[in-house]
């Protein structure tokens, strides 16, 4: 079994923040327990490298005095930030185009048409970790350029992540060439404004007309309450996150998703993840480009 690296540790003479196994456990504890992410022993340097940073932008003198004043009833107000330093927020526009693509052309195209035909207008779409709005915004240009937005049909927009700087970034909209680097150049040329010699050098942030179209707020998905109160979604995309939690935090956000998804709506994971113990809360209907699309499964399906 791996050990928790001791304090103080050094490589190539920088000393490294470090956790002792008592903290680590804490930190993980109380991580799992706020987020459902799970860490396990071999992030102790990366969770200790970030938890040093709020200790020094808090000037706290070490780990322990971090540890203690997160058990005081101030520090409650601190796990906020703690979360924030410790989310993977790695996303960009157009991630993993082949899955995009199937999804556009054998699901969103027939759902959207088959809502036009029961007189529906308005259609929901929810990016449930959202990150800096990347996923959400993609989709957006996605129903402009496919000639889904606008005429007879209007999208409720809606990204939800449990990071609040990851939520500030979406709602800025400014972007690297790092995010954009897979859009489309049209579309990067027509809904975006390029500043070549910004403060913070070259960005592209999305043009007002796209971004009021999409909102963004705090979301749990181990928050049942809080998911519920979002209200019922014909698409749900779920990326990349479902790799962060154990199976019973899995289990939970999967049947958030689902209590939030009509009966004929879909759920999109990332293509590298699996939900093969929770099929009888969402079952695999479509393959997308080495991805799956979920729906929700037939009441009483049994779990297998
Ligand atoms: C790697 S990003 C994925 C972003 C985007 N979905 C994509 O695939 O490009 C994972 C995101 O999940 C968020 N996250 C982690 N735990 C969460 C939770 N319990 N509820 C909501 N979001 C969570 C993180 O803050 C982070 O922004």
């Amino acid at each position: 079994m791996a050990t928790v690296p001791t304090v103080g540790s050094t490589a190539n003479g920088v000393t490294r923040p470090t956790l002792t196994p008592a903290q680590f456990s804490f930190f993980e504890k109380l991580i799992y327990e706020l987020s459902g992410m799970r860490f396990e022993v071999n992030k102790s340097y990366f969770l200790a490298s970030k938890i040093d940073l709020r200790v020094q932008a808090l000037g706290l003198a070490n780990i322990e005095a971090y540890t203690a004043y997160l058990n005081t009833p101030n520090g409650r107000t601190e796990y906020g930030y703690l979360i924030d330093e410790i989310s993977i927020n790695e996303t960009f526009f157009y991630r993993h185009e082949p899955q995009l693509q199937a999804f556009r052309d054998s699901i969103l195209v027939p759902h959207a048409q088959a809502r036009r035909t029961q007189g529906q207008k308005t259609l929901r779409m929810w990016s449930a970790a959202s990150s800096t709005g990347d996923e959400l915004y993609t989709l957006a240009l996605m129903l402009r350029d496919a000639g889904l937005w606008g005429k007879d049909l209007t999208w409720d927009m809606v990204g939800t992540d449990i990071c609040h700087d990851a939520l500030e970034k979406a709602r800025a909209g400014i972007y690297r060439r790092y995010n954009v680097r897979n859009i489309p150049p049209a579309l990067l040329q027509n809904y975006f404004a390029h500043d070549p010699n910004g403060p913070t050098g070259e960005t592209w942030q999305i043009k007002p007309e796209v971004r009021s179209s999409c909102r963004f707020q705090e979301g749990n998905l181990m928050d049942g309450a809080r998911c519920t109160a979002l209200g019922k979604f014909d698409v749900i995309f779920c990326r990349n996150v479902l790799i962060y939690f154990d199976e019973p935090s899995k289990e939970k956000a999967v049947i958030n998703l689902a209590n939030n998804l009509y009966d004929d709506g879909y759920v999109l994971l990332g293509h590298s993840e699996n939900i093969y113990s929770q099929r009888h809360i969402l079952r695999p209907v479509k393959e997308l480009g080495a991805a799956i699309a979920y729906q929700k499964a037939p009441p009483g399906t049994p779990k297998l």
